[in-house]
Protein backbone atom coordinates (compact mmCIF):
# COMPACT_ATOMS: atom_id res chain seq x y z
CA UNK A 1 0.00 0.00 0.00
CA UNK A 2 1.23 3.53 -0.72
CA UNK A 3 2.16 5.60 2.25
CA UNK A 4 -0.37 8.13 2.77
CA UNK A 5 2.04 10.97 4.76
CA UNK A 6 3.72 12.74 2.36
CA UNK A 7 4.80 15.44 4.72
CA UNK A 8 8.47 16.68 4.46
CA UNK A 9 11.03 13.94 6.38
CA UNK A 10 12.67 16.17 8.70
CA UNK A 11 16.69 15.71 8.87
CA UNK A 12 18.86 17.05 11.31
CA UNK A 13 22.65 18.02 10.53
CA UNK A 14 25.28 17.28 13.19
CA UNK A 15 28.27 19.44 11.51
CA UNK A 16 28.13 21.99 9.07
CA UNK A 17 31.54 21.79 7.54
CA UNK A 18 32.67 21.13 4.28
CA UNK A 19 30.10 17.95 3.22
CA UNK A 20 27.38 19.67 5.34
CA UNK A 21 27.17 22.82 3.77
CA UNK A 22 27.30 21.38 0.51
CA UNK A 23 24.54 18.93 1.56
CA UNK A 24 22.65 22.01 2.62
CA UNK A 25 23.36 23.71 -0.66
CA UNK A 26 22.59 20.84 -3.08
CA UNK A 27 19.36 20.01 -1.06
CA UNK A 28 18.11 23.69 -1.37
CA UNK A 29 19.18 24.23 -5.01
CA UNK A 30 17.57 21.11 -6.29
CA UNK A 31 14.89 20.51 -4.10
CA UNK A 32 11.91 20.35 -6.66
CA UNK A 33 13.69 17.50 -8.52
CA UNK A 34 14.52 15.54 -5.59
CA UNK A 35 11.07 16.05 -4.17
CA UNK A 36 9.69 14.15 -6.80
CA UNK A 37 12.13 11.58 -7.16
CA UNK A 38 11.68 10.96 -3.19
CA UNK A 39 8.04 11.43 -3.15
CA UNK A 40 8.00 13.56 -0.56
CA UNK A 41 10.24 16.40 0.26
CA UNK A 42 13.32 16.40 2.70
CA UNK A 43 14.01 19.65 4.83
CA UNK A 44 16.96 20.29 7.30
CA UNK A 45 14.94 21.77 9.79
CA UNK A 46 17.83 22.06 12.33
CA UNK A 47 21.50 22.06 12.34
CA UNK A 48 24.14 21.80 15.15
CA UNK A 49 27.61 22.81 14.83
CA UNK A 50 30.30 24.01 17.70
CA UNK A 51 29.98 27.24 15.60
CA UNK A 52 26.68 28.52 15.80
CA UNK A 53 27.67 32.11 14.02
CA UNK A 54 29.14 30.20 10.77
CA UNK A 55 26.83 27.63 10.85
CA UNK A 56 23.72 30.40 11.07
CA UNK A 57 25.52 32.02 8.39
CA UNK A 58 24.87 28.44 5.91
CA UNK A 59 21.82 27.87 6.62
CA UNK A 60 20.00 31.66 7.13
CA UNK A 61 17.27 32.14 9.22
CA UNK A 62 14.73 28.69 8.23
CA UNK A 63 16.83 26.65 10.20
CA UNK A 64 16.83 26.26 13.60
CA UNK A 65 20.60 26.07 15.20
CA UNK A 66 21.77 24.73 17.74
CA UNK A 67 25.72 24.15 19.57
CA UNK A 68 24.40 20.77 20.90
CA UNK A 69 24.13 17.87 19.34
CA UNK A 70 21.94 15.89 21.47
CA UNK A 71 19.33 18.66 21.25
CA UNK A 72 18.93 17.70 17.51
CA UNK A 73 18.36 13.82 18.76
CA UNK A 74 16.11 14.69 21.29
CA UNK A 75 13.87 16.52 18.98
CA UNK A 76 10.65 14.23 18.40
CA UNK A 77 9.97 15.95 15.04
CA UNK A 78 13.46 14.88 13.57
CA UNK A 79 13.39 11.75 11.68
CA UNK A 80 16.79 11.24 10.40
CA UNK A 81 20.16 12.26 11.90
CA UNK A 82 22.94 12.78 9.26
CA UNK A 83 26.02 12.97 10.95
CA UNK A 84 28.83 14.77 9.22
CA UNK A 85 31.25 15.51 11.91
CA UNK A 86 33.57 12.83 11.75
CA UNK A 87 36.23 10.99 13.70
CA UNK A 88 35.55 7.77 15.92
CA UNK A 89 35.11 9.98 18.97
CA UNK A 90 32.14 11.80 20.18
CA UNK A 91 30.43 11.06 16.40
CA UNK A 92 29.92 7.39 18.00
CA UNK A 93 28.25 8.47 21.28
CA UNK A 94 25.96 11.10 19.04
CA UNK A 95 24.89 8.11 16.19
CA UNK A 96 24.76 5.53 18.22
CA UNK A 97 22.39 7.77 20.83
CA UNK A 98 20.67 8.97 17.67
CA UNK A 99 19.99 5.12 16.66
CA UNK A 100 18.65 4.34 20.66
CA UNK A 101 16.44 7.40 20.26
CA UNK A 102 14.72 5.80 17.03
CA UNK A 103 16.40 8.11 14.02
CA UNK A 104 17.55 6.70 10.94
CA UNK A 105 21.44 7.68 10.53
CA UNK A 106 23.38 9.03 7.25
CA UNK A 107 27.12 9.24 7.71
CA UNK A 108 29.92 10.06 5.44
CA UNK A 109 32.27 8.61 8.68
CA UNK A 110 34.51 5.69 6.99
CA UNK A 111 36.73 5.95 10.38
CA UNK A 112 33.73 5.29 12.44
CA UNK A 113 32.13 2.83 10.75
CA UNK A 114 35.45 0.64 9.56
CA UNK A 115 36.35 0.74 13.03
CA UNK A 116 32.77 0.80 15.16
CA UNK A 117 30.70 -0.82 12.27
CA UNK A 118 29.84 -4.13 13.98
CA UNK A 119 28.17 -2.31 16.96
CA UNK A 120 26.54 -0.21 15.07
CA UNK A 121 24.64 -2.09 12.51
CA UNK A 122 23.66 -4.49 14.99
CA UNK A 123 21.99 -1.83 17.12
CA UNK A 124 20.06 -0.06 13.98
CA UNK A 125 19.13 -3.35 13.13
CA UNK A 126 17.57 -4.19 16.74
CA UNK A 127 15.96 -0.82 16.13
CA UNK A 128 15.16 -1.13 13.25
CA UNK A 129 16.01 2.00 11.96
CA UNK A 130 18.46 2.49 8.76
CA UNK A 131 22.35 3.09 8.12
CA UNK A 132 23.22 4.82 5.43
CA UNK A 133 26.37 5.51 3.93
CA UNK A 134 27.31 5.98 0.68
CA UNK A 135 29.82 9.14 0.96
CA UNK A 136 31.78 7.48 3.13
CA UNK A 137 33.60 5.43 0.04
CA UNK A 138 34.61 7.35 -2.86
CA UNK A 139 32.90 10.32 -2.28
CA UNK A 140 30.04 11.21 -4.90
CA UNK A 141 30.48 7.89 -7.05
CA UNK A 142 27.75 5.27 -5.94
CA UNK A 143 29.64 2.75 -5.38
CA UNK A 144 28.05 1.45 -2.05
CA UNK A 145 24.85 1.54 -3.90
CA UNK A 146 26.57 -0.53 -7.25
CA UNK A 147 28.25 -3.51 -4.73
CA UNK A 148 24.88 -4.11 -2.63
CA UNK A 149 22.51 -3.74 -5.01
CA UNK A 150 24.22 -3.85 -8.73
CA UNK A 151 26.31 -6.28 -8.53
CA UNK A 152 24.05 -8.45 -5.88
CA UNK A 153 24.14 -11.50 -8.84
CA UNK A 154 28.27 -11.61 -8.72
CA UNK A 155 30.33 -13.66 -6.45
CA UNK A 156 32.90 -10.54 -6.69
CA UNK A 157 36.52 -11.65 -7.09
CA UNK A 158 38.29 -8.50 -6.32
CA UNK A 159 38.38 -5.22 -5.98
CA UNK A 160 40.76 -2.78 -6.62
CA UNK A 161 40.39 1.06 -6.06
CA UNK A 162 41.71 4.84 -5.96
CA UNK A 163 39.48 5.84 -2.97
CA UNK A 164 41.88 8.53 -1.15
CA UNK A 165 41.59 11.91 -3.18
CA UNK A 166 44.05 13.70 -0.95
CA UNK A 167 46.70 10.99 -2.10
CA UNK A 168 45.90 10.87 -5.79
CA UNK A 169 45.87 14.50 -5.91
CA UNK A 170 49.45 14.77 -4.41
CA UNK A 171 51.04 11.86 -7.00
CA UNK A 172 49.28 13.54 -9.72
CA UNK A 173 51.00 17.53 -8.70
CA UNK A 174 54.13 15.45 -7.84
CA UNK A 175 54.21 13.48 -11.17
CA UNK A 176 53.09 16.40 -13.49
CA UNK A 177 54.02 19.39 -11.95
CA UNK A 178 57.41 18.37 -9.95
CA UNK A 179 55.47 19.94 -6.95
CA UNK A 180 56.82 18.89 -3.68
CA UNK A 181 54.89 16.69 -1.31
CA UNK A 182 54.14 18.83 1.27
CA UNK A 183 53.48 21.46 -0.97
CA UNK A 184 50.71 19.55 -2.71
CA UNK A 185 49.19 18.26 0.36
CA UNK A 186 48.71 21.89 1.68
CA UNK A 187 46.81 22.33 -1.53
CA UNK A 188 45.05 19.13 -1.08
CA UNK A 189 44.14 20.55 2.78
CA UNK A 190 43.29 23.93 1.21
CA UNK A 191 40.36 22.48 -1.41
CA UNK A 192 38.79 20.43 1.32
CA UNK A 193 40.09 16.86 0.26
CA UNK A 194 42.21 15.89 3.51
CA UNK A 195 40.79 14.41 6.69
CA UNK A 196 41.09 16.97 10.05
CA UNK A 197 44.20 14.86 10.96
CA UNK A 198 45.81 14.24 7.19
CA UNK A 199 47.87 11.61 8.31
CA UNK A 200 44.62 9.58 8.09
CA UNK A 201 45.02 9.96 4.16
CA UNK A 202 48.66 10.21 3.34
CA UNK A 203 49.24 6.88 5.55
CA UNK A 204 46.83 4.86 3.72
CA UNK A 205 44.35 4.56 6.83
CA UNK A 206 41.87 6.32 5.25
CA UNK A 207 41.93 4.57 2.01
CA UNK A 208 42.19 1.27 4.58
CA UNK A 209 38.65 2.44 6.10
CA UNK A 210 37.14 2.59 2.78
CA UNK A 211 38.29 -0.51 1.20
CA UNK A 212 37.06 -2.45 4.82
CA UNK A 213 33.58 -0.97 3.77
CA UNK A 214 33.79 -2.63 0.58
CA UNK A 215 35.60 -5.82 1.07
CA UNK A 216 32.45 -6.54 4.08
CA UNK A 217 30.01 -5.43 1.34
CA UNK A 218 31.56 -7.73 -1.48
CA UNK A 219 32.17 -10.67 0.98
CA UNK A 220 29.62 -11.03 3.74
CA UNK A 221 32.74 -10.22 5.84
CA UNK A 222 31.95 -7.94 8.93
CA UNK A 223 34.34 -4.78 8.91
CA UNK A 224 37.65 -5.59 10.85
CA UNK A 225 39.85 -2.79 9.51
CA UNK A 226 42.04 -3.87 12.61
CA UNK A 227 43.34 -6.83 10.04
CA UNK A 228 43.38 -4.39 6.80
CA UNK A 229 47.51 -4.18 5.60
CA UNK A 230 47.75 -0.04 5.69
CA UNK A 231 50.93 1.61 3.75
CA UNK A 232 50.88 5.26 2.93
CA UNK A 233 52.85 7.37 0.52
CA UNK A 234 55.14 9.47 2.73
CA UNK A 235 57.96 6.89 1.50
CA UNK A 236 57.20 7.24 -2.30
CA UNK A 237 60.41 8.81 -3.67
CA UNK A 238 59.92 11.26 -6.84
CA UNK A 239 62.94 9.05 -8.97
CA UNK A 240 60.14 6.17 -8.41
CA UNK A 241 57.38 7.84 -10.01
CA UNK A 242 59.90 8.29 -12.77
CA UNK A 243 61.28 4.81 -13.19
CA UNK A 244 57.79 3.54 -13.31
CA UNK A 245 57.14 6.22 -16.11
CA UNK A 246 59.78 4.63 -18.38
CA UNK A 247 58.26 0.94 -17.53
CA UNK A 248 55.10 1.63 -18.65
CA UNK A 249 53.76 2.11 -15.25
CA UNK A 250 52.20 4.68 -12.82
CA UNK A 251 52.24 4.83 -9.18
CA UNK A 252 48.56 4.53 -7.27
CA UNK A 253 47.64 3.88 -3.87
CA UNK A 254 45.59 1.47 -4.33
CA UNK A 255 42.95 0.09 -1.59
CA UNK A 256 42.30 -3.64 -2.57
CA UNK A 257 40.65 -6.51 -1.35
CA UNK A 258 40.02 -9.76 -3.46
CA UNK A 259 39.09 -13.25 -2.44
CA UNK A 260 41.84 -15.78 -2.87
CA UNK A 261 42.01 -19.87 -1.88
CA UNK A 262 43.31 -18.96 2.00
CA UNK A 263 40.97 -16.12 2.67
CA UNK A 264 40.45 -12.76 1.79
CA UNK A 265 42.77 -9.95 1.10
CA UNK A 266 42.32 -6.64 2.33
CA UNK A 267 45.31 -4.31 1.75
CA UNK A 268 46.38 -0.49 1.25
CA UNK A 269 49.51 0.32 -0.21
CA UNK A 270 51.20 2.43 -3.02
CA UNK A 271 51.15 -0.14 -6.66
CA UNK A 272 52.45 0.48 -9.78
CA UNK A 273 49.74 -0.23 -12.15
CA UNK A 274 50.18 -0.61 -16.28
CA UNK A 275 50.05 2.93 -17.48
CA UNK A 276 47.32 1.58 -20.36
CA UNK A 277 44.56 0.99 -18.02
CA UNK A 278 42.29 2.90 -17.44
CA UNK A 279 42.83 3.08 -13.66
CA UNK A 280 46.35 4.45 -13.70
CA UNK A 281 44.53 7.26 -15.70
CA UNK A 282 42.83 8.48 -12.69
CA UNK A 283 44.49 12.13 -11.57
CA UNK A 284 44.07 14.58 -9.17
CA UNK A 285 41.21 14.02 -6.62
CA UNK A 286 39.16 11.51 -8.75
CA UNK A 287 38.31 8.25 -7.87
CA UNK A 288 37.89 5.02 -9.41
CA UNK A 289 37.30 1.32 -8.27
CA UNK A 290 37.51 -2.06 -10.31
CA UNK A 291 35.30 -4.42 -9.31
CA UNK A 292 36.03 -8.03 -11.13
CA UNK A 293 32.66 -10.32 -10.92
CA UNK A 294 31.95 -13.92 -11.63
CA UNK A 295 29.04 -13.19 -13.98
CA UNK A 296 29.49 -9.39 -15.01
CA UNK A 297 33.25 -9.31 -15.58
CA UNK A 298 35.27 -5.91 -14.99
CA UNK A 299 33.47 -2.45 -14.26
CA UNK A 300 34.89 0.21 -13.21
CA UNK A 301 33.38 3.65 -11.35
CA UNK A 302 34.68 7.02 -11.85
CA UNK A 303 33.82 10.02 -10.36
CA UNK A 304 34.96 12.95 -7.51
CA UNK A 305 36.00 10.89 -4.41
CA UNK A 306 36.04 14.23 -1.82
CA UNK A 307 35.56 17.74 -1.89
CA UNK A 308 31.78 19.52 -0.60
CA UNK A 309 28.95 18.74 -3.32
CA UNK A 310 30.61 15.55 -4.63
CA UNK A 311 30.13 14.25 -1.31
CA UNK A 312 26.52 15.67 -0.63
CA UNK A 313 25.57 14.20 -3.79
CA UNK A 314 26.00 10.88 -1.91
CA UNK A 315 24.50 12.31 1.27
CA UNK A 316 21.39 13.03 -0.67
CA UNK A 317 21.20 10.01 -2.33
CA UNK A 318 21.24 8.15 0.84
CA UNK A 319 18.42 10.96 2.01
CA UNK A 320 16.02 9.62 -0.57
CA UNK A 321 16.89 6.03 -0.32
CA UNK A 322 15.35 6.56 2.96
CA UNK A 323 12.36 9.04 2.16
CA UNK A 324 11.46 5.97 -0.09
CA UNK A 325 11.93 3.08 2.88
CA UNK A 326 10.85 4.96 5.61
CA UNK A 327 7.48 3.04 6.20
CA UNK A 328 9.06 -0.18 4.90
CA UNK A 329 9.43 -3.20 7.07
CA UNK A 330 12.65 -3.39 8.10
CA UNK A 331 13.15 -6.27 6.86
CA UNK A 332 12.29 -5.25 3.41
CA UNK A 333 14.91 -3.32 2.76
CA UNK A 334 18.35 -3.50 1.56
CA UNK A 335 20.98 -5.25 4.50
CA UNK A 336 23.57 -2.48 5.84
CA UNK A 337 26.07 -4.77 4.26
CA UNK A 338 24.37 -6.02 1.41
CA UNK A 339 23.93 -9.86 3.50
CA UNK A 340 21.53 -10.85 5.56
CA UNK A 341 22.54 -10.34 9.11
CA UNK A 342 22.00 -13.78 10.06
CA UNK A 343 24.31 -14.86 7.64
CA UNK A 344 26.87 -13.27 8.75
CA UNK A 345 28.44 -15.66 11.72
CA UNK A 346 28.53 -18.29 9.15
CA UNK A 347 30.82 -15.88 6.76
CA UNK A 348 33.24 -14.83 9.21
CA UNK A 349 34.49 -18.06 10.28
CA UNK A 350 34.70 -19.23 6.85
CA UNK A 351 36.56 -15.99 5.07
CA UNK A 352 39.76 -15.13 7.21
CA UNK A 353 41.69 -11.97 6.27
CA UNK A 354 44.90 -13.24 4.89
CA UNK A 355 47.96 -11.78 6.57
CA UNK A 356 50.20 -9.68 4.30
CA UNK A 357 53.01 -12.19 4.14
CA UNK A 358 50.46 -15.23 2.92
CA UNK A 359 49.49 -12.49 0.21
CA UNK A 360 50.51 -13.36 -3.72
CA UNK A 361 51.63 -10.43 -5.91
CA UNK A 362 54.68 -9.35 -8.24
CA UNK A 363 57.10 -6.35 -7.06
CA UNK A 364 58.92 -3.05 -8.39
CA UNK A 365 62.60 -3.21 -6.46
CA UNK A 366 64.92 -0.21 -6.63
CA UNK A 367 68.78 -0.89 -5.25
CA UNK A 368 71.12 1.37 -4.93
CA UNK A 369 73.99 -0.90 -6.05
CA UNK A 370 78.05 -0.37 -6.60
CA UNK A 371 78.80 0.11 -10.33
CA UNK A 372 80.74 -3.42 -10.25
CA UNK A 373 80.93 -6.23 -11.70
CA UNK A 374 79.08 -9.40 -10.72
CA UNK A 375 75.96 -7.20 -8.35
CA UNK A 376 73.40 -7.72 -11.11
CA UNK A 377 74.89 -11.76 -10.71
CA UNK A 378 74.32 -11.68 -7.16
CA UNK A 379 70.88 -9.99 -7.01
CA UNK A 380 69.28 -12.20 -9.27
CA UNK A 381 70.94 -15.04 -7.91
CA UNK A 382 68.96 -14.95 -4.72
CA UNK A 383 65.71 -14.01 -6.24
CA UNK A 384 66.52 -17.29 -8.31
CA UNK A 385 67.50 -19.39 -5.30
CA UNK A 386 64.33 -18.30 -3.38
CA UNK A 387 62.17 -19.36 -7.19
CA UNK A 388 61.36 -15.80 -7.55
CA UNK A 389 61.40 -15.15 -11.54
CA UNK A 390 62.43 -12.08 -13.36
CA UNK A 391 60.24 -10.19 -14.94
CA UNK A 392 62.13 -7.23 -16.52
CA UNK A 393 65.14 -5.31 -15.01
CA UNK A 394 66.47 -1.70 -16.14
CA UNK A 395 70.09 -0.83 -15.09
CA UNK A 396 70.83 2.84 -15.12
CA UNK A 397 74.31 4.46 -16.58
CA UNK A 398 76.36 5.42 -13.13
CA UNK A 399 76.79 9.14 -14.84
CA UNK A 400 73.24 9.48 -15.52
CA UNK A 401 72.20 8.59 -11.68
CA UNK A 402 74.85 10.17 -9.79
CA UNK A 403 76.77 12.31 -12.15
CA UNK A 404 80.24 12.50 -13.64
CA UNK A 405 82.43 9.72 -12.71
CA UNK A 406 79.74 8.29 -10.15
CA UNK A 407 80.57 4.08 -8.50
CA UNK A 408 76.90 4.01 -7.42
CA UNK A 409 73.79 2.88 -9.78
CA UNK A 410 70.21 2.32 -9.47
CA UNK A 411 69.29 -1.76 -10.66
CA UNK A 412 65.51 -1.74 -11.32
CA UNK A 413 63.67 -4.86 -10.88
CA UNK A 414 60.60 -6.13 -11.74
CA UNK A 415 59.75 -9.43 -10.74
CA UNK A 416 56.47 -11.98 -11.57
CA UNK A 417 54.28 -13.10 -9.16
CA UNK A 418 55.61 -14.19 -5.65
CA UNK A 419 53.92 -14.84 -2.06
CA UNK A 420 54.90 -11.51 0.22
CA UNK A 421 57.35 -13.64 2.35
CA UNK A 422 59.66 -15.22 0.16
CA UNK A 423 59.89 -11.46 -1.13
CA UNK A 424 60.84 -10.44 2.44
CA UNK A 425 63.81 -13.23 2.87
CA UNK A 426 64.90 -11.96 -0.47
CA UNK A 427 65.02 -8.64 0.19
CA UNK A 428 66.88 -9.44 4.14
CA UNK A 429 69.53 -11.30 1.72
CA UNK A 430 70.06 -8.94 -0.89
CA UNK A 431 70.12 -5.68 1.66
CA UNK A 432 73.01 -7.44 3.11
CA UNK A 433 75.12 -7.64 0.08
CA UNK A 434 77.78 -5.33 0.47
CA UNK A 435 77.92 -4.22 -2.62
CA UNK A 436 73.97 -2.65 -2.18
CA UNK A 437 74.41 0.59 -0.80
CA UNK A 438 71.21 1.96 0.73
CA UNK A 439 67.57 0.65 2.44
CA UNK A 440 65.85 -1.26 -1.00
CA UNK A 441 62.81 0.09 -2.01
CA UNK A 442 59.71 -2.28 -2.77
CA UNK A 443 56.53 -1.46 -4.18
CA UNK A 444 53.69 -4.12 -4.84
CA UNK A 445 52.76 -4.26 -8.83
CA UNK A 446 49.27 -4.96 -9.67
CA UNK A 447 48.44 -6.24 -13.41
CA UNK A 448 44.98 -5.70 -12.84
CA UNK A 449 44.53 -7.55 -15.96
P1 LIG B 1 34.64 19.44 8.52
O1 LIG B 1 35.70 19.50 9.53
O2 LIG B 1 34.68 20.41 7.38
O3 LIG B 1 33.21 19.60 9.21
C1 LIG B 1 32.90 19.03 10.46
C2 LIG B 1 32.02 20.01 11.19
O4 LIG B 1 31.54 19.42 12.38
C3 LIG B 1 32.74 21.30 11.58
O5 LIG B 1 31.92 22.42 11.27
C4 LIG B 1 32.90 21.13 13.10
O6 LIG B 1 32.97 22.35 13.79
C5 LIG B 1 31.65 20.38 13.44
N1 LIG B 1 31.71 19.71 14.72
C6 LIG B 1 32.79 19.19 15.36
N2 LIG B 1 32.41 18.65 16.55
C7 LIG B 1 31.08 18.84 16.66
C8 LIG B 1 30.11 18.52 17.63
N3 LIG B 1 30.43 17.88 18.74
N4 LIG B 1 28.83 18.88 17.42
C9 LIG B 1 28.48 19.52 16.28
N5 LIG B 1 29.35 19.86 15.30
C10 LIG B 1 30.63 19.52 15.49
O7 LIG B 1 34.61 17.96 7.97
P2 LIG B 1 34.09 17.43 6.56
O8 LIG B 1 32.81 18.07 6.23
O9 LIG B 1 35.20 17.47 5.58
O10 LIG B 1 33.88 15.87 6.89
C11 LIG B 1 32.75 15.42 7.58
C12 LIG B 1 32.70 13.89 7.47
O11 LIG B 1 32.61 13.54 6.11
C13 LIG B 1 33.97 13.19 7.99
O12 LIG B 1 33.58 11.96 8.56
C14 LIG B 1 34.78 12.94 6.73
O13 LIG B 1 35.65 11.84 6.85
C15 LIG B 1 33.67 12.66 5.75
N6 LIG B 1 33.99 12.87 4.36
C16 LIG B 1 34.55 14.04 3.96
C17 LIG B 1 34.79 14.27 2.61
C18 LIG B 1 35.41 15.54 2.13
O14 LIG B 1 35.67 15.65 0.92
N7 LIG B 1 35.64 16.53 2.97
C19 LIG B 1 34.44 13.27 1.61
C20 LIG B 1 33.82 12.07 2.14
C21 LIG B 1 33.61 11.90 3.47
P3 LIG B 1 34.43 23.00 14.04
O15 LIG B 1 34.97 23.32 12.69
O16 LIG B 1 34.11 24.20 14.86
O17 LIG B 1 35.23 21.95 14.74
N1 LIG C 1 40.07 12.71 2.81
C1 LIG C 1 39.27 11.94 1.92
C2 LIG C 1 39.97 11.84 0.59
C3 LIG C 1 37.92 12.57 1.77
O1 LIG C 1 40.92 12.60 0.35
O2 LIG C 1 39.60 11.00 -0.23
C4 LIG C 1 36.95 11.70 1.00
O3 LIG C 1 36.61 10.56 1.70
Amino acid sequence: MKPTNLSPIRVGLLGIGTVGSGTFNVLQRNQEEIRRRAGRGIEITMVADLDVARAKAAVGSGVQVVDDARKVIANPDIDIVVELIGGYGIARQLVLEAIEAGKHVVTANKALLAVHGTEIFAAAHRKGVMVAFEAAVAGGIPIIKALREGLTANSIQWIAGIINGTTNFILSEMRDKGLDFDVALKEAQRLGYAEADPTFDIEGVDAGHKVTLMSAIAFGIPVQFDKAYVEGITQLAAQDIRYAEQLGYRIKLLGITKRAANGIELRVHPSLVPAKRLIANVEGAMNAVVVQGDAVGTTLYYGKGAGSEPTASAVIADLVDIARLHTADPEHRVPYLAFQPDTMTQAMSDLPIVPMSEVVTSYYLRLKVADETGVLAKVTGILASLGISIDAVLQREADDVGGEGSTQTDLIILTHDCVEAKMNEALAQMQALPTVLAPITRIRKEELA
